[in-house]
């Protein structure tokens, strides 16, 4: 089939320099939400007609890798949804039926607009409708004394009578597209708006005999667009909700259904739980027994087993292995790999660092450019120096090393195994196996010594 995804209108009412449908919603742009649920319809051409922001609508999926399967065609000046799928007539295959979406439409199901697929398997006109306790704004369904379609009328144009309708026009319909073709070629802007009415091929339709049929989608809010921030932030909080009802579903235990944000896709395996205020991003994987506790981020990160996630942790990029604790307060940057059973503690810092299994570093702490060996303990305060101001270096710190607290580790340098640093070292060379290695001025005490009194 032809897919067509209207995307030129300008959003005024978003008050934003941002073109509408690039606003995002758990993460992803409006538009790559609706793509995304194209291409599960497999179709043989997808054409975005884009307009307000048109060059940065294409940059941006461009960017994204999103855009090598696309047809873009430009609609300027923005005349009616009728005249944004004219601009389009040249691309559409005549031997396949064409699907209309809006691009600020994003939550529309597959399981729905497939739905609208078989509705118009006879080579109808298929329509998305829904019954709405409020109607006002929409196009609303005319329909004979046969319930069968006679046309689409906009809430403008329409008399008393049609504003009591309650089924209204979602926008979404699919079309054969020779006969498209045709009433597109016929369409006139004499109506309350001056412009071209893609709605207004029903009546056509029906006067040309193609049966013109409908379908409903499961929920409401398939069908609801984005034309403001509130509206936007509404549909965040549905989808938000959808998704954890799906987490709920799939036995994962959330503090509350309503406190958590996934922009990206979370796995979690059996006995999850995952408290209040976390922001998932990216791809997430989360095993077996896994706890998290409340208000951490995680993005692009892989959990293991058994693992506890303390509360106010942020993890990024970041493999966790299995029975680690981690948190409260911890940051993993992007490149910390660790193994099983390691602890890492409040206000301590990994960064592109391999820590072995067992090895544990609980307060405040910096470890970057890093390859840590097991049963490594690092005391309070210690901080490798892997930046000597134009280039990073690696710390090697080799199994079974005791690090003493508020030690410094100036890189390139290795801590060899079973090794010992004093607290308090600045170790600039690498430290022997199995001694104790130690920089510290020697303590002084004066006997003499008297404070200062105030004069
Ligand atoms: C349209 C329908 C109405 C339906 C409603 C559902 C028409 C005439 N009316 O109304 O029956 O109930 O959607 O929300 O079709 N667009 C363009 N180019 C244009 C005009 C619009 O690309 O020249 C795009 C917009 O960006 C948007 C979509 O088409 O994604 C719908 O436009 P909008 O102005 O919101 O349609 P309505 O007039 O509200
Ligand atoms: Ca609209």
């Amino acid at each position: 089939m032809n897919i067509v995804i209207l995307a030129a209108g300008m959003g005024k009412r978003m008050r934003s320099d941002l073109p509408k449908v690039l606003h995002p919603l758990a993460g992803k742009p409006l538009l790559a939400h609706v793509l995304d649920t194209a291409r599960k319809l497999k179709p043989g051409r997808l054409i975005v007609v884009d307009g307000h922001g048109g060059e940065l609508v294409r940059k941006k999926l461009a960017d994204a890798g999103q855009a090598d399967d696309l047809i873009f065609v430009r609609q300027a000046p923005q005349l009616g949804t009728g005249h944004a799928v004219q601009q389009t007539v040249a691309y559409l295959d005549e031997s396949q039926p064409t699907l209309v979406l809006y691009g600020d439409v994003p939550l529309t199901t597959e399981i729905t607009l497939q739905r609208l697929v078989e509705a118009a398997a006879q080579n109808s006109l298929a329509i998305l409708t829904v019954n709405l306790n409020d109607p006002t704004g929409y196009g609303r369904i005319v329909r004979n004394a046969a319930n069968g379609i006679e046309r689409i009328v906009e809430q403008k144009d329409a008399t008393a009578n049609e504003r009591a309708i309650h089924e209204v026009n979602t926008g979404i319909l699919i079309a054969p597209t020779v006969a498209l073709k045709r009433w597109l070629n016929n369409l006139s802007n004499n109506n309350a708006q001056g412009e071209y009415y893609l709605t207004d091929i029903v009546a056509q339709s029906v006067s040309d005999g193609v049966p013109v049929t409908s379908a409903q989608p499961d929920h409401e809010w398939e069908t609801l667009g984005v034309n403001s921030q509130s509206q936007l932030a509404q549909l965040e909080r549905q989808h938000q909700l959808t998704q954890a009802e799906a987490l709920l579903e799939a036995g994962v235990t959330l503090a509350d259904p309503a406190r958590i944000d996934i922009r990206g896709t979370l796995n979690c395996g059996r006995d999850v739980s995952i408290d209040v205020g976390c922001v998932f991003e990216g791809k997430v994987t989360i095993a077996d027994q896994v706890r998290i506790g409340p208000h951490c981020v995680l993005r692009n990160v892989k959990v293991g087993t058994g693992t506890i996630i303390e509360a106010f942790s942020h993890l990024d990029d970041a493999t966790v292995g299995a029975d680690n604790r981690i948190g409260p307060y911890a940051r993993l940057r992007p490149g910390a790999v660790l193994a099983e059973g390691v602890h890492i503690g409040n206000f301590v810092e990994v960064k592109n660092s391999q820590i072995a299994a067992q090895s544990k570093a609980n307060h405040l702490s910096y470890i970057g450019d890093t390859t840590m060996g097991a049963r490594v303990n690092v005391g309070a305060g210690t901080i490798t120096c892997n930046y000597d101001g134009v280039n990073k270096h690696r710390t090697v710190i080799e199994d079974d090393v005791f690090i003493g607290s508020d030690t410094q580790l100036v890189a390139p340098v290795t801590v060899k195994r079973g090794a010992t640093l004093g607290a308090g070292t600045t170790l600039t060379q690498d430290a022997p196996q199995d001694q104790l290695t130690i920089s510290r001025a020697k303590q002084l005490s004066l006997p003499n010594w008297k404070r200062p009194i105030k004069k």
